[in-house]
């Protein structure tokens, strides 16, 4: 048997030290808490996919991993130190946050809005260098939307926007980059290009990397660590050659389900159970 998920482990062997880990987690809105007590290290220069049904916490964990959400208990680390203490602007130079439904200022153009990804590079005596514009234009063309550079943010199909909210992150250059379902509303071509890209830059530039997917398989194929979460809390880590299972996906979704190996990069390939075919052949 081919070995599951053998082509997606740059960082095999070895566990990679982490920059970015999160102890005794404890996230709460209000009087409700959502993430209770989780421990995770984010490995180095790897590809880490969080999977899990909605309402989870997986957003909820993102924002706390890019400090938009202040931990309850617990904390954050980015390289040893507590991310609640770290100015902001030098979080913004080593990690960037693409949320699952940012909000664009009004009318604002793609290129104007890839360009804010800049912003925490900028100094007052210097508002836009060279290297900002070959950010911005090298981010719009590994995204595919150097073409829409002059139009409205908000005129453009959910698609379209998705991938400028991709650049943006990407114009931002950090080495850290935290992605919260970055394939949403792209077509299954474009959702393969993004995950390539996310890939690419990880290989390429070592690049650390943690995505939200909602699709197990891509999840599969493109983690080299994949987390799975239910109710604020890990239920299993590691390689998604271990960690998918047909116990894991019924444990974690409640769904009966195949696991067989993906025809192409023998990753775990979740099929699931028999769909719902009427009276007439339920039963079969
Ligand atoms: N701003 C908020 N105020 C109050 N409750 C919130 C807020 N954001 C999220 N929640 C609640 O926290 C829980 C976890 O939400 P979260 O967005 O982290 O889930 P998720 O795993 O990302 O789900 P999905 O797959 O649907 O994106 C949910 O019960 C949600 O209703
Ligand atoms: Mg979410």
């Amino acid at each position: 048997m081919t070995e599951t998920g053998a082509t997606a482990a740059p960082t095999t062997g070895e566990p990679a030290p982490s920059r970015l880990t999160a102890r005794e987690l404890t996230l709460a809105y209000e009087d409700r808490t959502v993430v209770d007590g989780l421990d995770l290290d984010v490995p180095q220069g790897a590809v880490t996919v969080v999977v899990g049904p909605n309402a989870c916490g997986k957003s909820t964990l993102l924002r706390a991993l890019g400090r938009l959400l202040r931990p309850r208990r617990g904390a954050v680390f980015l390289d040893g130190a507590d991310l609640a203490r770290i100015p902001t602007k030098q979080i913004a130079r080593s990690l960037g946050l693409l949320p699952q439904t940012p909000v664009a200022p009004e009318a604002i153009t793609v290129a104007d809005l890839v360009a804010r990804g800049r912003q925490p590079h900028q100094h007052w005596w210097q508002q836009w260098s060279a290297e900002d514009e070959r950010a911005v234009t090298e981010a719009m063309e590994r995204t595919d939307v150097a073409q829409l550079a002059a139009r409205a943010v908000d005129e453009l199909s959910g698609g379209q926007r998705q991938r400028v909210w991709i650049a943006m992150a990407l114009a931002q250059e950090t080495d850290l980059l935290l992605l919260d379902e970055p394939t949403t509303y792209l077509d299954i071509a474009h959702q393969v290009e993004v995950l390539d890209l996310v890939r690419q830059l990880n290989h390429e530039r070592g690049r650390t990397v943690v995505a939200v997917l909602h699709d197990l398989n891509q999840a599969a194929r493109y983690a080299d660590h994949l987390v799975a979460m239910r109710a604020g809390r890990v239920v299993a880590e590691g390689p998604p050659g271990e960690v998918v299972t047909a116990e894991l996906v019924r444990e974690v979704f409640g769904l009966e389900a195949v696991v067989i190996p993906d025809p192409v990069t023998g990753s775990p390939l979740v099929v699931p159970g028999r769909p719902w075919a009427g009276a007439e052949v339920s039963g079969v």
